[in-house]
């Protein structure tokens, strides 16, 4: 009885060692073939090839930085450069939100600009509001509405009223009030420059006006019913004006024809724009307050070149955007445009 246990026990083992020993020697040859299933490589190649893709894209941006930081060199370092303060005033329309980006996006270029943004509005607008959080640029939001009786209506001509008076002088307001609180020499090193949000700026225009000591000019192309109008140089100075209406005003040139160096706004912190000024006056009205047409710093190879346009941009016209209106078929409101 025992013994014939003892014999079933002795094949159970052998039995188990066999199935262990056969299990073993199968795992071990499969160990050692050639997978050739594409199955279990496509992972695998599809990992290297995006590895390798980054590697590739990652040798370009390398390329990128090491092409962009060599122009750096030769200029000084960022810290050197004055700032540029560009006063824009700007009101609510169809196109208003064209004009900023485009505008936004010529600043962007340009190393050390302070964006100051005046709003003609009671209230800062959510467009514009949320327009310069996202710009990118360094930037101070400011609001003042025009007074009713000095804002154009519609359907009257564009030169009945200057437009963006009270604007730029908040503008300045607002300089003068943050540089008083600057310490030191560097808080009122700068230049202030009064661009519309309709014109196009070269890239070049900026680095001209950097160097502004008081006042410094420059030819505007488009305006005045002119090719361009332009300060005439001779020896260096301005001798007199190539302008189509009016030589006589004191500074007879367009608003993006020049620059104020910051240390002269503050020194002379009643100097604005006058609202009441007769037609085409306006730029005199500050100008007069700060320099003489002797003291002027020709720009632009000796004003020679145009780097700025006074470029309007037109009116969109609404005729089928009214007519679907009226069909409740109008574009959604909650686009904004
Ligand atoms: C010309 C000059 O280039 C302007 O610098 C000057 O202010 C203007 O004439 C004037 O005589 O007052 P123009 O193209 O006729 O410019 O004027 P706009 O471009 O229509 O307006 C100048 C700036 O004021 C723009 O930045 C515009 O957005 C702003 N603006 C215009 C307002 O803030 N509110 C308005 O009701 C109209
Ligand atoms: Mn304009």
């Amino acid at each position: 009885m025992t013994a014939r246990m003892k014999l079933k026990l002795k094949t159970v083992f052998v039995l188990y060692f066999m199935v262990s020993l056969m299990g073993l020697i199968y795992a071990l040859m499969q160990l050692g073939q050639h997978c050739d299933c594409a199955e279990h490589d496509l992972p695998k190649d599809r990992a290297i090839s995006r590895l390798q893709e980054e590697l590739y894209r990652l040798q370009g941006q390398i390329r990128q930085l090491e092409k962009a930081k060599q122009p750096e060199k030769k200029q000084p370092p960022k810290s050197s450069l004055s700032t540029i303060f560009v006063i824009t005033p700007t009101y609510a329309r169809l196109v208003q939100k064209a004009e900023l980006t485009r505008l936004s996006q010529t600043f962007l270029h340009v190393p050390q600009l302070h964006w100051i943004l005046v709003e003609d509005s009671p209230r800062k607008t959510p467009l514009v509001s949320n327009f310069l959080m996202k710009c990118g640029l360094t930037y101070t939001h400011l609001n003042v509405p025009t007074a009713k009786e000095r804002k154009l209506q519609e359907g009257d001509p564009s030169w009945l009223k200057p437009r963006g008076v009270e604007q730029r002088n908040e503008g300045l307001r607002w300089l003068r009030e943050d540089r008083k609180t600057e310490p030191g020499d560097d808080g009122q090193q700068g230049v202030v420059y009064f661009a519309d949000d309709d014109n196009t700026y070269s890239l070049q225009l900026f680095e001209e006006m950097r160097s502004t000591q008081r006042v410094s000019i420059w030819p505007v192309g488009l305006v005045g019913g002119m090719k361009f109008e332009s300060p005439v140089v001779e020896g260096g100075k301005v001798v007199r004006f190539h302008t189509g209406w009016r030589p006589s005003r004191p500074f007879p040139m367009d608003m993006a024809g020049f620059a104020v160096s910051l240390r002269l706004v503050l020194a002379n912190p009643d100097a604005c724009f006058d609202g009441e000024a007769p037609m085409g006056f306006l730029e005199s009205s500050l100008l007069k307050g700060l320099v003489t047409v002797d003291e002027l710093e020709p720009k632009a190879d000796n004003c020679t070149k145009v780097l700025v346009w006074h470029t309007r941009t037109e009116k969109p016209k609404m005729k089928r955007e009214e007519a679907l209106q009226v069909q409740g078929l109008g574009s959604d409101p909650a686009v904004e445009v």
